[in-house]
């Protein structure tokens, strides 16, 4: 039979990946009050916001204001690509930070304007200043199973990324399917590897959910024995130098079938989509996520 854990966590990406490819500039009250209310519900880590340059994503640009006035998350995760955007995290108070690197070159090119060499060349002494100044450090390994312009990623690829990250110390890898092309077998195969080699790291999946195969790949990680996931509330999400990138998958929905199948998670869906109430009318995309659209019925 299956091969379930009791408890599972997730990391909670929509202040961050749900807002980063949102077109109307959303209030940082408006930001603030998602994050609260996310909180609320019962996530204990959470990506808030990105130190990335306002030039090339202006939605991000209140990074240091959402750092220092979100409370309450007690795990609170802050993106950035560079040097300089460490040092900024560093000094709005971030105590734990996301890199971001790209499998696909051609991506990363796009994304951060590097090489993946160039990219892992340049991050490992922040990496390494970080892991002596006691930080929490996160890699986020985009273009994991697909990339929009270079196609299949190679297993071995994605390997090759994450030894490199794990050799430079960081706590954790977050595995990520950025354009929804991966399945449940893939995700199966690719988890399966990277839990066999990482034992010693904490390791997350990442799935975006334009195939709606997201909890199906979920499902088929737990298989493999992951049991950390990103997710955005609402299914918000995307990133803007991905071509095809759409929601990732909704917290509601993943929470929900964690529920259903005996998992625990500390989360209460219903407070989730009282968080998704929040952003809901600052944003362009219809939220139709099923267990939001159960919530707007009064169904739950
Ligand atoms: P660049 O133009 O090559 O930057 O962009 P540069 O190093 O040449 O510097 C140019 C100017 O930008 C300088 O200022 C720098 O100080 C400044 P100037 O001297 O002209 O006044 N600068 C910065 N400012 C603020 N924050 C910074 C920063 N760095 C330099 N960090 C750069 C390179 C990396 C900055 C740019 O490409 C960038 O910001 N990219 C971010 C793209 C992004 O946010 N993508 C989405 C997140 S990744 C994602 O969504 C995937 C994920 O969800 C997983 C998945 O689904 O795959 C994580
Ligand atoms: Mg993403």
């Amino acid at each position: 039979m299956f091969s379930l854990p009791n408890r599972a966590t997730i990391i909670e990406v929509g202040p961050r990946d749900g807002l980063q490819n949102e077109k109307m500039q959303v209030d940082t009250d408006v930001k603030l009050e998602f994050i609260r209310r996310l909180a609320e519900s019962g996530i204990s880590e959470m990506e808030l916001t990105s130190f990335v340059s306002p030039k090339w994503v202006p939605q991000m640009k209140d990074a240091k204001d959402i750092v220092q006035q979100a409370a309450a998350v007690s795990r609170p995760i802050v993106l950035a690509p560079n040097s300089k955007g460490v040092e900024l995290a560093l000094e709005a108070g971030a105590e734990a930070i996301a890199v971001f690197v790209g499998v696909s070159n051609t991506f990363n090119q796009k994304n951060i304007n590097r090489s993946t060499e160039e990219s892992v060349e340049a991050l490992a002494p922040v990496i390494g200043e970080l892991k002596a100044q006691g930080k929490f450090v996160r890699a986020c390994i985009s273009t994991a199973f697909y990339c929009p312009y270079e196609g299949k990623i190679e297993v071995e690829d994605v390997m090759e990324l994450c030894r490199k990250f794990v050799a430079l110390g960081v706590d954790e890898l977050s595995v990520a399917d950025t354009v929804g092309m991966a399945n449940p077998v893939g995700s199966y195969e690719l988890f399966s590897r990277l839990q066999q080699a990482f034992p010693s790291v904490l390791l997350a999946a990442h799935f975006h959910d334009t195939r709606k195969m997201a909890l199906a790949n979920i499902f088929a990680a737990l298989q493999a024995g992951i049991t950390r996931f990103d997710s955005a509330a609402g299914g918000l999400g995307g990133c803007p130098f991905a071509d095809g990138a759409t929601g990732n998958v909704a917290t509601e929905d993943v929470v929900n079938m964690l529920d259903a199948l005996g998992i625990g998670t500390g989360i209460r869906v219903k407070d989730v989509c009282r968080a998704v109430e929040v952003i809901a009318p600052h944003v362009s995309r219809p939220i139709e996520t099923g267990m939001y659209r159960l919530f707007e019925n009064g169904r739950i």
